[in-house]
């Protein structure tokens, strides 16, 4: 007790000493509250509608005090939910128990995202400017004041540890280290692919700012993200998009052909200078064998259109066409790709109207932050297995030959059977891809991020209270302590990254429970899930909510290449041999005489 009294008096000694410093640097207010400094030596904390009262807002109310005591641990509802399947079996079987749960988990996510959005890099305070310049990301927690005695704040060392060596000891792959979860490189291609519509940084004017300007899933990565590039993109007949045939397969037209700006390297020919919506999808193959998906996917909804509306002109077709495929990608997205990535036995369900009788926004922001924690580069691996070929970084990035010449149903077949790299547990980052983890670290700290344990408390989250209790391993906590001194100075990314992974899992907690609520928020957030776009005639008709409905990423792969289907899966399964898929469907080769697609999977025997 003494002992304790004679540190609060050195404390408040030192502070006495110390240049005084923005009282606001120790982020005193707890569970949301909002601080303000008054002048140099005493702050408020806002705690309205926190739940929480007293100086700091650390005194609950009662109903919050009943909340937080019957409430489980993240840790906890994670382990029920990836655990007792059978229980889960008759759980999703019964249907108001399923939407109940659905509707609970979409938003007691969703309630962590402020919305309308709040802050960003350069106002720490609620401003109109920050609110409406749709030029920045927004911040879900305020940036560090440059007032601060540390870069964190308070805690830690005034110096950060030095970017490239913290990459090279802590987070450069060593030995590849496989993703128990079993995800495949089908699926890490999807993330790249899919999150690139809104995580566009725009780079001439810094990390903070980003040229999505639609701020979710607008699908600007298939069709541009201005109407300049959507015109030299269109065919501007019967809806459809622009493309060229290779091997009588349809795939993206040149640059040449449509005069849209894309990067590649000098050393590409232009025959392999493919155009699509997003500049960079020339960047790895596995980014144009989706692109080249989804446009064969876009010409065919637009011929199922077509045949029930054929008094619909060019514009039409191609408007709605475009809006079905944004309820694809959101209903692929929920029960197939957060499926997977969550390993719950509760099967997720993409229903809007789970929502309408709640309170929630239709709107969304993107935050830097959830670009940060997406920068999921250890799932890629050393190489990359293609048929019988092996390639590996030099040989794979800028190679859009790859595409042809393999065709997509072979890119899908061997992405579908390459396991991707686990993301949390540290030292899993591939070497050629290092760089962009380092830069990763250099722009946090430029847009002077708080630190992992800030956002873990900004998340309902237990801050971790040692290097050992984050990593799990002693090596790695040795290491970092050495580098941040202190456990509340390590910084969000770098944590995120070294985070002891949950149990057989390929992340860590603070990535779930911090990703999950940006990525719910986004894709509930659209407009097509409101009320008044959430019904056939937006889609033209029940043909068109059909497909929305029914989508999946096999029936995707199986509607949009020719021949048999090969399979098409987030994960490696230990088949040996892949079940062989059926389809009947009306794809663009078949001329269309039904107008309702129907894919009959073969039962493949799905593991326990
Ligand atoms: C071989 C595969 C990959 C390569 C060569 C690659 C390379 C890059 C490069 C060069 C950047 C830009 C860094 C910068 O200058 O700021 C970047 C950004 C990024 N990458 Fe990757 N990446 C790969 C795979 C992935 C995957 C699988 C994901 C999973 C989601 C991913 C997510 C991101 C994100 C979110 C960004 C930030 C984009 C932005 O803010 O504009 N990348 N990557
Ligand atoms: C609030 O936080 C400050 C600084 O962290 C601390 O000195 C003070 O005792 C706290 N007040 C209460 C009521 O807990
Ligand atoms: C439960 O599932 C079975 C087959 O999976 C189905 O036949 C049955 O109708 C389902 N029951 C309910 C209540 O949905
Ligand atoms: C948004 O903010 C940036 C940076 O201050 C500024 O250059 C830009 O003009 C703003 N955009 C709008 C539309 O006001
Ligand atoms: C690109 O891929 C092709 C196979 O499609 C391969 O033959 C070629 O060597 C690769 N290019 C480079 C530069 O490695
Ligand atoms: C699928 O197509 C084949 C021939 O193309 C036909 O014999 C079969 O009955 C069709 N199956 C269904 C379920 O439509």
């Amino acid at each position: 007790m003494q002992r304790l009294t004679r540190t609060l008096f050195f404390l408040a000694l030192g502070c006495l000493l110390c240049e005084a410093a923005n009282p606001c640097c120790s982020e005193p207010c707890q569970n949301r509250g909002v601080c303000t400094a008054l002048g140099k030596d005493s702050y408020e904390c806002d705690c309205t509608r926190t739940g929480y009262h007293g100086q700091n807002c650390t005194a609950p109310e009662f109903l919050t005090w009943v909340k937080i005591t019957l409430k489980p641990s993240p840790n906890t509802v994670h382990y029920l939910l990836t655990h007792f399947k059978a229980f889960w079996n008759i759980i999703n079987n019964i249907s108001f128990l399923r939407d109940g749960i659905m509707r609970y988990v979409l938003t007691s996510r969703s309630h962590f995202i402020d919305s309308p959005p709040t802050y960003n890099v350069d106002y720490g305070y609620k401003s109109w400017e920050a609110y409406s310049n749709l030029s920045y990301y927004t911040r879900t927690l305020p940036p560090v004041s440059e007032d601060c005695p540390t870069p964190m704040g308070v805690a830690g060392k005034k110096q950060l540890p030095d970017a490239k060596l913290l990459a090279e000891k802590l987070l450069m792959r060593r030995q590849f280290i496989p993703d128990p979860q079993q995800t495949s490189l089908m699926f890490g291609f999807f993330a790249q692919h899919f999150t690139h519509q809104f995580f566009k940084t725009d780079t001439k004017r810094g990390p903070a700012f980003t040229l999505a300007k639609g701020h979710g899933v607008d699908l600007n990565h298939i069709y541009g993200d201005n109407l300049d590039r959507q015109n030299k993109l269109r065919l501007f007949k019967d809806g459809k998009l622009r493309h060229q045939v290779l091997n009588g397969e349809v795939y993206p037209p040149t640059v040449k052909d449509v005069g849209v700006h894309m990067h590649y390297p000098p050393h590409v020919s232009d025959s392999y200078r493919f155009a699509v919506g997003h500049e960079a999808f020339g960047l790895v193959p596995g980014l144009m064998m989706y692109a080249t998906i989804w446009l064969r996917e876009h010409n065919r909804v637009c011929d199922v259109l077509k045949e029930v509306h054929p008094d619909w002109d060019d514009e039409r077709l191609f408007q709605t066409t475009r809006l079905i495929l944004t309820g694809e990608t959101i209903k692929i997205v929920i029960e197939d790709y957060v499926q997977h990535l969550s390993g719950y036995h509760f099967k997720l369900k993409f229903d809007p109207e789970l929502l309408f009788n709640q309170r929630f926004q239709y709107q969304n922001r993107i935050s830097s932050e959830f670009n940060t924690l997406y920068h999921w580069h250890p799932l890629m691996p050393d190489t990359f297995h293609i048929e019988e070929m092996e390639y590996n970084y030099k040989q794979f990035v800028f190679n859009t030959s790859v595409v042809t010449e393999h065709g997509i149903s072979s890119l899908v077949e061997s992405f579908s059977k390459q396991v991707a790299g686990r993301v949390a547990g540290g030292r899993n980052v591939p070497a050629p891809i290092l760089h962009v983890a380092i830069k990763s670290i250099e722009e946090s700290r430029k847009m002077r991020y708080q630190s992992l344990n800030a956002y873990r408390k900004r998340f309902s989250m237990k801050p971790y209270s040692s290097f050992e209790d984050m990593t799990g391993d002693k090596e790695m906590a040795a290491l970092l302590e050495e580098m941040y001194g202190h456990v509340d100075a390590v910084e969000l990314y770098p944590g995120l990254l070294i985070e002891k992974p949950r149990q057989d899992a390929i992340f860590g907690e603070t990535m779930v429970e911090m990703g999950a609520p940006f990525s719910l928020k986004g894709l509930m957030g659209n407009p097509i899930c409101s009320p008044e776009y959430w019904k056939p005639s937006t889609f033209g008709g029940s043909v068109g909510f059909d497909i929305v409905n029914t989508a999946s990423l096999q029936r995707l792969v199986c509607n949009n290449v020719r021949g048999p289907c090969p399979v098409a899966s987030f994960h490696v399964t230990d088949v040996k041999e892949p079940d062989s898929v059926i389809i009947n469907s009306s794809t663009s080769h078949s001329g269309g005489s039904s107008i309702n697609p129907t894919v009959i999977l073969k039962e493949r025997t799905t593991e326990l």
